[in-house]
């Protein structure tokens, strides 16, 4: 599949279809109420640790990650580890037979005869949606190139609901590699069917927003954008400020990484600028763009997004197989 364009495993935004047994490859295909049943779940997870330690007893996992990932991968694991269930998969497809030119589809149909779910992280745009169509059992996608990566946007609202109560009626930043940055392209399109969100795009010329995640905004009446490449004329504006590091395996010319990847660093000089209350987002890892004295700022969230990516996870997890949460009062979605 090409880059530019929205890959989605349904038609449309999903409606009120249950999530049970769907792959994750977008989160347009999940609908509104599904994605705040999940941030329901999550909260109650995060009180209820021992009563959910048995939600998926005898079912597996597996991650494939032919991508390099610490928080993605670590967590998509814990996530099942803690609701009872056990992981198989590589980190690196380099020990598997992908190495013999295995293909992804035929590499589905059999990891589909091992386990109960699935969770694939591929340089390729487009190749969770691939092993989607071949895997007989649900396949999340844990970031596909410079596309999408849905769970890390489950972070991402959980934190904003934390700390503002709501994801919407905001204005919200993102600054640096627009470009290729996939947390920020599912982030806005996500944001978007929310509704009432003002997008500040900050980034240099060369790494703007693709025009498919532009087109997003302008099709949402309720959300506005502006294209800023000043990081500081903008910052006492915002409610969140959503740091992403310069993709530097997605750049074909290291001459032009080197010239663009220090081009925002976020600090304590900066912040100075910023409410009081805004929340600083990035999901991580980062290389320059924050600077370490930020993470005693309470304003920093980063570390909160980590923990929220997990608990968000599990609830994605047992929603996908249909396995009840001890306690927890299913909501009737509609
Ligand atoms: N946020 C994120 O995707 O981090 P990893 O690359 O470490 O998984």
């Amino acid at each position: 599949c090409t880059k530019g364009e929205s890959l989605s495993s349904v038609e449309s935004h999903a409606t009120g279809r249950s999530i049970v047994g769907k792959s994750v490859i977008t989160l347009d295909d999940l609908s509104v109420p599904q994605i705040q049943e999940l941030l329901h779940k999550a909260q109650y997870i995060d009180s209820h640790r021992k009563e959910v330690a048995h939600t998926c007893d005898g079912r597996v996992l597996a991650t494939l990650f032919y991508e390099p990932s610490t928080r993605t991968r670590l967590s998509f694991e814990t996530a099942m580890l803690r609701l009872g269930g056990k992981v198989i998969g590589f980190a690196g497809a380099q020990l598997s037979s992908v190495t013999k030119g295995e293909s992804i589809s035929d590499t589905l149909k059999t990891v589909s005869n091992y386990v109960d779910v699935v969770a694939i992280r591929h340089p390729k745009e487009g190749a969770a949606l691939v092993a989607a169509d071949a895997a007989g059992v649900p396949v999340i996608n844990a970031g596909d190139g410079g596309h999408m990566h849905p769970t890390q946007t489950l972070a991402d609202l959980a934190t904003l609901q934390s700390r503002f109560g709501r994801v919407n009626n905001l204005t919200i930043g993102l600054c640096g590699d627009l470009t290729f940055g996939r947390t920020v392209h599912s982030l806005i399109e996500t944001l978007c069917r929310f509704g009432n969100v003002r997008f500040i795009l900050i980034s240099p010329k060369e790494l703007k927003t693709p025009q498919y995640v532009i087109n997003r905004i302008k099709a949402t009446p309720s959300c506005s954008y502006e294209e800023v490449t000043d990081l500081s004329s903008v910052i006492g504006d915002l409610d969140a400020l959503y740091m992403t590091r310069v993709q530097k395996e997605r750049f074909f010319n290291e001459d032009d990484y080197l010239r663009l990847r220090d081009t925002y660093i976020l600090d304590e000089a900066k912040l100075r600028k910023a409410k009081p209350t805004m929340a600083v987002l990035h999901p991580l890892p980062r290389v320059n763009e924050i600077a370490v004295e930020v993470d005693n700022d309470p304003r920093a969230a980063y570390f909160e997004q980590v923990k929220n990516g997990m608990l968000m996870r599990m609830a994605l997890e047992s929603s996908v197989l249909g396995d009840q949460l001890a306690g927890y009062e299913e909501k009737e979605i509609t």
